[in-house]
């Protein structure tokens, strides 16, 4: 079979930043980029340059450093938008102007109350316009999956003689079924006669379920470029997930006439970062990237595993980067070792400061946990890079007393903006009078909208990964913390997330800004 390249276009950082409480700030989003780039994604789409200017820096700093892969911005089909993306990308190596307008029939009277060739007009000039910026231009007729077949055709035929290179064709209410869909990309690349001169690109909601099916389906009927985010995170249901996309093609070698170029053994290190991250749990029987994507449970199972992998297995764990979790350092661990077991993992640092700090950090816990596996290892440097990001608070010590019959009792010993302080509470249990004591002091008035705690490793000296998200005048702040001892990790997470809305630049959900 002929292999065409399918190009995969990743919105983590655009629709799945529109996940209620996925915000990123501009460093988070620099560091999944990265990562992106690392596992070979031909297209970034880094974020929404007009929508705020936290969202603008974030889009320029990620155009700034990411050479390897596209670096795309969202546009509306307006001047002004396509004018601040075309600022945004001015560094990119290879930028990418993403502009969209709604053309189905609802959209069209209810939402932008214009007419169907005003509309097409707009769209035409938005090319052109993004055009002046860059000769990689897609255009985006929103909620195709809703619109009328004739006047799809109408405008895809006039923004692709305007110079459109990619015509991405969103579902975006999720609203399609496989077949449907599937018959729609191939109906529009039959009918459109200048259809060759555009890359056909889909872009699916998963609002009932079908976002992956979706997008295969238009795969197999021509489509060579698919838009998904890692972990399907996005817009309400969320959007295609990348892993299934890329793993299914690579599994189905024997029906998909296309492959992708993503290093698939990438796949669980953007998984874990984005959900630590967002502080989006990923459900333990998610495929591929859930915890129990390659377990085997039952005996008959575990049975034929052991005599033959492909009895039950359709994939190696080790393909999408399910590495046997090592023990790979320990107490009497040096500098040297801990610098090559990072350079394994592909850590790098910016600086010798950075290093001895996160080395620092590694002793203490190599003190409390003997053996430190590769997870814990990730941690430890997500904390310390989240530590680097501003510090008006520092915790200094915490003492929380919990017994049975009792009133649990936290005291926290705080430095804020240089200033030692001390504050002790009661709650309803050790955690809640941890942030019950470092909120008397912060006074933010900060709203907890989730609370959630993972381990790292396995076993009772595992660290726990803790996420704590605030909301406060509608800013969501996403706090992350990991330590041996939950209640500190908590602790940890809290105050991060305190700085973090301390940080002007993230002061506004960067998309959620008025446009
Ligand atoms: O879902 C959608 O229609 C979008 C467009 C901007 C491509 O996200
Ligand atoms: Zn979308």
């Amino acid at each position: 079979m002929s292999t065409d390249n399918l190009i995969i276009f990743d919105t983590t950082l655009r629709d799945g930043e529109q996940s209620p409480g996925a915000s990123m700030t501009k460093d988070e989003k620099v560091r999944i980029a990265k990562a992106l780039e690392k596992m070979k994604v031909d297209v970034i789409e880094a974020g929404f340059p007009i929508a705020s200017q936290g969202d603008f820096e974030a889009v320029k700093a990620v155009a700034d450093v990411i050479k390897d892969s596209s670096v795309c911005g969202l546009s509306r089909a307006l001047e002004k938008d396509i004018n601040r993306v075309g600022e945004a990308l001015k560094n990119a190596a290879n930028p990418r102007i993403h502009t969209f307008i709604a053309t189905s029939p609802i959209h069209m009277q209810m939402k932008l109350r214009m007419e169907p060739d005003a509309v097409l007009e707009q769209a035409v000039n938005a090319v052109k316009m993004a055009r002046g910026f860059t000769n990689n231009v897609e255009f985006s007729p929103e909620d195709a999956g809703r619109s009328e077949l004739d006047f799809l055709c109408r405008v895809i035929e006039a923004v692709i003689d305007a110079g459109a290179t990619t015509i991405n064709i969103p579902d975006t209410v999720g609203y399609n079924v496989p077949d449907q869909f599937g018959l729609l990309i191939k109906n529009l690349m039959e009918r459109i006669p200048n259809s060759d001169k555009a890359v056909f690109s889909v872009h699916c909601h998963n609002d009932l379920g079908m976002a992956v099916a979706n997008s295969l389906a238009a795969v197999q009927n021509g489509a060579r470029q698919v838009e998904c985010t890692i972990n399907g995170l996005g817009e309400r249901a969320g959007n295609a997930s990348l892993e299934e996309i890329v793993m299914a093609i690579r599994t189905r070698q024997d029906i998909f006439t296309c492959d992708t170029r993503l290093d698939t053994t990438q796949i669980m290190n953007c998984s874990r970062l984005v959900s630590g991250i967002t502080g989006f749990a990923v459900q333990p029987n998610k495929a591929i990237v859930g915890a129990n994507a390659f377990a085997h449970e039952s005996g008959i199972h575990q049975d034929g595993v052991l005599k033959n992998r492909e009895t039950y297995e359709i994939m190696r764990a080790q393909d999408v980067g399910w590495a046997d979790n090592r023990i790979v350092l320990g107490k009497h661990s040096g500098r040297n070792a801990f610098r090559s077991c990072l350079k394994d993992l592909d850590i790098e640092f910016e600086s010798e400061e950075e290093l001895n700090d996160a080395f620092a950090r590694f002793k203490e816990l190599a003190d409390k946990k003997h053996e430190i596996y590769d997870e814990d290892l990730r941690a430890l440097v997500s904390e310390s890079e989240a530590q680097l990001e501003s510090e008006l608070y520092k915790m200094v010590s915490l003492k929380v007393c919990s017994e049975t019959g009792e009133i649990p009792e936290a005291t926290i010993v705080m430095s804020i903006d240089g200033k030692e302080e001390s504050s002790t509470s009661t709650g309803s249990g050790p955690v809640d009078a941890t942030f019950k004591s470092i909120e008397k002091m912060a006074n933010s008035g900060a709203e907890l909208k989730l609370y959630s705690v993972n381990n790292i490793t396995t076993g009772t000296d595992s660290q726990g990964e803790v996420t704590v998200r605030l909301e406060l005048d509608g800013r969501i702040i996403n706090g992350q913390g990991a330590d041996t001892d939950i209640v500190i990790a908590s602790a940890k997470a809290y105050i991060h997330a305190l700085n973090l809305l301390e940080n002007p630049a993230n002061r506004a959900h960067p998309q959620h800004a008025d446009v």
